[in-house]
C-alpha cells in the first residue's frame, strides 16, 4: 500500500493570452502548492477503482473520467501493462472545480502512488510528459513549490522562493467549470473590443515585481502584485464572490484574489495568526460555504511517510 500527499495550488499570476487555434490559451502562470492537499493511496487491486473520502466526496467522480484513473491506466500503458490493478482511495480536501487543481492534484499523486505500487521507477522527465498529456495543470502538482508555468501552464521553470507565506482560503457553494471561464475570458475580450484570438492578445509574461516579492519573501509585495485575467469572467459568471473578496480584505487580510478559474477565493496574509482569524471572519460572514487557513510552498506529490 502507497500513500501520496499532493497539494493545491493558487496561481499568484495569471496571466491569459488569447485563444489558441488547439483551443488552448497561452499563459505566464506562476503556481505557488499550498499544504491543503489531497492523499491518494494505491493498493493492489483487480482492474482499476476509485473510492472517496472527505465532505466534498460525493462531487468526485468515480468512473474513468477522474484523473486519478486516467493517470493509472496512461503510465500503466506507457509501461506496456495491458491489464493494470489498483484501487485508488482518494482522501480529498482539496475543493472540487474550485480553482486549486484538486482533480489535476490527484492525477499526479495517482502517477506517483502506481509508479512506486508497480515498482516501476519511471523518471521524472517522463512522469512530467505523462501528467502532461492528463491535463495542463497535472505537471506542476508533481514538482510543486513556485513554479512559472507556460504554454498551456505544462512548460514550468521552478522560481525562487524565500520563507513561508500563509493563506486563507474561501471555499464557495458549488464548483465553476475551467472551459465556461475561458470562454468567459474570450467573451468579455470580443465585447471590450479588444479582440480574443492569439494574434489579438500579447503573449502575457511573468511581472517583475511579483518574482522579487517571492524571492524575497514580501508577503505585502507579494499582495501588491497578486493578479489573475481570469478574475473578471469568474466575477462574470459568480457575482456573489465580489463579496467574499471584500469580506476577506475587510478582515484584514494584505491581498485578494479569486484562485485561478474560482470560485475558490484566496488572501494573503501577514502570519499563521492573521490566517486563523481572517479564516473565521469568512466563516462568520456567510459569504463563503467554509474557509481554510493553510500555507506555502510546499513540496509537490510525494510518498507519504
Ligand atoms: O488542460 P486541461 O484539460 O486541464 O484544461 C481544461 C480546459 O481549460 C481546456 O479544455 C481549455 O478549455 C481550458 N484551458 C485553456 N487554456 C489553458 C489551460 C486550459 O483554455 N492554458
Amino acid at each position: 500500500m502507497i500513500t501520496v500527499r499532493v497539494p493545491a495550488k493558487v496561481n499568484v499570476q495569471l496571466g491569459v493570452g488569447g485563444l489558441r487555434a488547439d483551443g488552448f490559451h497561452d499563459l505566464a502562470n506562476v503556481f505557488f502548492a499550498v499544504a491543503l492537499g489531497d492523499e491518494v493511496t494505491a493498493t493492489a487491486a483487480e482492474g482499476v477503482t476509485l473510492s472517496c473520502s472527505g465532505p466534498d466526496a460525493a462531487a468526485v467522480p468515480l468512473d474513468d473520467s477522474n484523473l486519478a484513473a486516467r493517470a493509472a491506466r496512461l503510465l500503466a500503458a506507457h509501461h506496456g501493462i495491458a491489464d493494470p490493478g489498483v484501487h485508488l482511495h482518494i482522501a480529498k480536501a482539496i475543493p472540487v472545480a474550485g480553482g486549486m487543481a484538486g482533480g489535476s492534484a490527484d492525477g499526479a499523486a495517482a502517477l506517483v502512488a502506481c509508479d512506486a505500487l508497480w515498482q516501476l521507477d519511471t523518471p521524472l522527465p517522463v512522469l512530467l510528459e505523462l501528467a502532461a498529456e492528463l491535463g495542463s495543470d497535472v505537471p506542476f502538482a508533481l514538482v510543486g513549490g513556485v513554479a512559472l508555468g507556460r504554454g498551456r501552464g505544462e512548460i514550468l521553470e521552478p522560481l525562487a522562493v524565500e520563507g513561508t507565506f500563509h493563506w486563507v482560503f474561501a471555499v464557495a457553494e458549488g464548483g465553476l467549470s475551467t472551459p465556461a471561464v475561458f470562454r468567459e475570458c474570450d467573451r468579455l475580450r470580443e465585447e471590450a473590443g479588444t479582440g480574443s484570438s492569439d494574434t489579438d492578445v500579447p503573449t502575457p509574461d511573468a511581472d517583475p515585481a511579483l518574482l522579487a516579492a517571492l524571492a524575497e519573501g514580501d508577503p505585502v509585495a507579494l499582495a501588491a502584485a497578486l493578479a489573475n485575467d481570469l478574475q473578471p469572467a469568474a466575477l462574470s459568471l459568480r457575482p456573489a464572490l465580489a463579496a467574499t473578496l471584500r469580506a476577506g480584505t475587510e478582515a484584514g487580510a494584505l491581498g485578494a484574489l479569486v484562485s485561478g478559474s474560482g470560485p475558490t477565493c484566496a488572501f494573503l496574509v501577514k502570519d499563521a495568526e492573521a490566517a486563523a482569524a481572517v479564516a473565521g471572519a469568512l466563516r462568520a460572514s456567510g459569504t463563503c460555504r467554509t474557509a481554510h487557513a493553510t500555507h506555502g510552498p510546499v513540496p509537490g506529490a510525494s510518498v507519504a511517510g
